[in-house]
């Protein structure tokens, strides 16, 4: 093992004499002004001023040398790498704050620019009208009840005391599930929800049903084959015609405002006695009528508008229903919901309800009564 140095040894300091360590600084300098980066320039930083750089390295070579060449190359080497870190921390200030500038002009938000909405839906006018309807008679203390659109033929048909033979019943007008003789039927009305009502529940039962409803209709601005019901059911002991028209007025006041309804005469097979249900004109109140130069759109200058079916249940239907009819009588109705939103709101092609047009929707929102 050799001692310590004595002698000036020219071998050993090589990578400290005053040309290297210049050339050090140099390329350490140059390093920092080409990094663009803050990634750049800690690779720079790693190769010119880190443990394992060229003046790290040489740093450590300064020990082994004789005393005096030990203070010089201390000096030398000391004062280059306050050069280095110098040059190194004002490059670091320099990089970064142009990388942030870069950032900012890259990541600028244009907080002026118009934002793109996702459009938001909107409650379907039907739904929002039968919601209506329901309101008013579960405010007078009545229930809400649904049965299934696939519904049994005897339901939809018998029970509602349908001859066998009945026009109804053929294809022509309504939708048989396949097989088409396997007694199941798309509802043809909201009726069948009186029979499994009567079924269902306890004595005495005053329901609305809301639903959609099925028939072979042509798809036309009058026609839809799915459309909407709403049916009203009440059995109760000493239920008469009376009832039953104080609650077509009721719910036409809550629907119209200050009208009239007036019966007409009908047959359906389930109530006896059945009427036709009109409404007074809630927009020319019949001051239309025989007035060509004051015509009404919403009644066709006729005064009265057809609301919907009603009567009182028929006994039958009470009776397949195992109701006594000895002490129990009740009335039904019947209103078609999209045509009610026809006149109500002077929809004039019931397409439009259909085919999902939220502009549709939009127009109508806001202009329930
Ligand atoms: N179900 C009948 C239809 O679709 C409407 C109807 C009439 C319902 C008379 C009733 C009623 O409850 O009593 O045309």
């Amino acid at each position: 093992m050799s001692g310590p140095n004595k002698s000036y040894d020219p071998v050993q300091v090589t990578p400290l004499n005053a040309e290297s360590v210049e050339a050090m600084v140099a390329a350490a300098l140059q390093a920092f002004a080409a990094a663009t980066s803050v990634a750049e320039l800690k690779q720079a930083r790693a190769a010119h001023a880190a443990d394992r750089s060229p003046i790290a390295l040489a740093n450590r070579e300064i020990g082994a040398l004789p005393p005096q060449a030990r203070k010089d190359a201390g000096a030398r080497i000391g004062q280059a790498r306050g050069r280095i870190n110098a040059a190194l921390k004002e490059r670091e200030a320099e990089v970064s704050a142009d990388e942030l500038s870069r950032m900012l002009v890259a990541e600028r938000v244009d907080v002026t620019l118009p934002v793109e909405l996702t459009p938001v839906g909107a409650v379907h006018p039907i739904t929002a009208l039968m919601d209506q309807m329901c309101d008013v008679f579960v405010a007078m203390g009545w229930e809400v009840a649904e049965g299934p659109e696939l519904e049994a033929e005897w339901l939809n048909f018998d029970a509602l005391n349908f001859i066998p033979d009945h026009p109804a019943r053929t294809m022509q007008d309504t939708l048989f599930a396949d097989p088409a003789d396997g007694g199941i039927v798309l509802r043809t009305h909201t009726s069948p929800v009186q029979a499994r009502t009567l079924l269902d529940r306890d004595l005495p039962v005053y329901v609305v049903c809301p639903g959609r409803v099925y028939r072979a209709d042509e798809f036309d601005a009058t026609h839809l084959p799915v459309f909407h019901q709403i049916e009203g059911l009440c059995v109760d002991k000493g239920i008469t015609m009376g009832h039953l028209r104080g609650t077509l007025d009721a719910f036409a006041r809550a629907m119209f405002g200050d009208v009239r309804t007036r019966m007409r005469p009908n047959f359906f097979p389930f109530t006896e006695p059945s009427a036709e249900v009109d409404l007074e004109c809630y927009v020319c109140h019949g001051s239309s009528v025989g007035d060509p130069a004051n015509p009404c759109r919403t009644c066709n200058s006729e005064g009265w508008i057809e609301w919907g079916g009603c009567g009182i249940v028929n006994p039958r239907v009470l009776q397949a229903c195992g109701v006594d009819t000895d002490i129990y009588s009740g009335f039904a109705f019947g209103m078609g919901v999209d045509r009610t939103l026809m006149f109500r709101n002077n929809t004039a092609d019931l397409r439009d309800t259909v085919e999902g047009d939220i502009r549709f929707s939009r127009s109508l929102a806001g202009t329930a009564r």
